[in-house]
């Protein structure tokens, strides 16, 4: 097995993170999924656990060396504190994490001789308030919220040890993404899971929009990029998503639609930072450099969403 069929995850054990294990093993990849929760807690890999070609290091990427990341030709960094709910009330934590734990990957990398391409996922909430739209990879990060924060910093930190050292970096940036085994903490599940159980659907503002991905296509990116040529990816940035504008008001009537139940819509005020969002990504510079196609619509991928929510019952 030569360095190049061997990626690192960091941030295995998540949504993203076990997702992208699962469908690189399943094109004969050897993977190395790091992550801080306890194997016996890493529900989401319990087939991939015990499967050679897969390796689970249990550390936190705060404490990475080198010799962790030596024979890998690819590092896909997602291990982060993700949730931007929990960033409002941890602040700190959050901007810690996220940025500790970059430079301590940083560092790593540039020192392990290996590695070709360092992936890290950004976040479509960099952005802020977009100066226009569909927004492109030229489009300057004004982050209006403590999370969006931690990752444009992550991000740079990304950009200046590339410009520094050398580090191969790539970043793929998306809104907010579904699908099974997502976080229970994003408000597509919340509303998901409250309709079924006939309660109301709570929204935070409603007039806010978002570009809505679903994890099969996420991944299909990533993947895309790991098997690119490094002189074409290396440096880059993309934009992977749907490349379509909902309002929160509308995803949450798809959401109501999905589950067939006519449960009321409340109104509640707008997280800090939120009111006047518009987010709808170019996909274009993804679709000509990595070959992307986004296979789901955001309809699509809710009623997806639903038909894995239902079976959670
Ligand atoms: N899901 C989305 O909607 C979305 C959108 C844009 C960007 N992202 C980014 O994609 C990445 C993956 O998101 P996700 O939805 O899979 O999140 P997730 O919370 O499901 O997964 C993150 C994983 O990182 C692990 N982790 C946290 N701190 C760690 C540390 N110090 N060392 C090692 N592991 C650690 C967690 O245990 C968890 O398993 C994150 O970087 C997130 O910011 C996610």
């Amino acid at each position: 097995m030569t360095a190049e069929q061997r990626v690192l995850i960091t941030g295995v054990a998540g949504f993203g993170g076990s997702n992208l294990a699962r469908a690189l093993l399943n094109l004969g990849y050897s993977v190395t999924g790091l992550d801080i929760t306890p194997p016996g807690h890493a529900n989401l890999l319990s087939n991939e656990l015990s499967m050679p070609k897969f390796r689970y290091v249990w550390k936190s990427v705060q404490d990475i060396q080198p010799g962790d990341l030596e024979g890998h030709s690819t590092i896909v960094h997602l291990a982060a504190q993700a949730d931007a709910p929990l960033a409002f009330e941890s602040p700190r934590y959050t901007v810690l994490q996220n940025i500790e734990g970059m430079i301590a990957l940083l560092e790593a990398v540039r020192r392990t001789e290996s590695v070709s391409k360092f992936m890290f996922a950004g976040s479509g909430n960099e952005i802020g308030r977009a100066a226009y739209l569909p927004i492109d990879e030229a489009h300057p990060l004004t982050p209006h919220n403590p999370y969006a924060f931690s990752k444009a910093a992550a991000e740079m930190a990304l950009e200046t040890w590339r410009l520094a050292y050398g580090v191969p970096s790539i970043v793929v940036r998306t809104g907010v993404v579904i699908g099974p085994n997502m976080r229970r903490e994003v408000f597509i599940f919340k509303w998901l899971w409250n309709v079924l159980h006939g309660k109301s659907l709570v929204v935070e503002g409603g007039r806010q929009t978002r570009d809505l991905a679903f994890i099969d296509d996420v991944v299909r990116a990533w993947i895309l990029a790991i098997q690119a040529p490094p002189e074409e990816v290396v440096g880059q940035k993309f934009f992977v998503g749907s490349g379509q504008e909902y309002s929160i008001d509308d995803l949450a009537r798809m959401c109501r639609d999905a589950i067939g139940a006519n449960v009321p819509i409340e109104h509640v005020g707008y997280r800090p930072g939120e009111e006047g969002h518009r987010e709808a990504f170019s996909v274009e510079k993804a679709r000509r450099v990595l070959g992307y196609a986004p296979q789901v619509s955001p309809r699509e991928a809710i009623k997806k969403t639903a038909e894995w929510v239902r079976t959670l019952l």
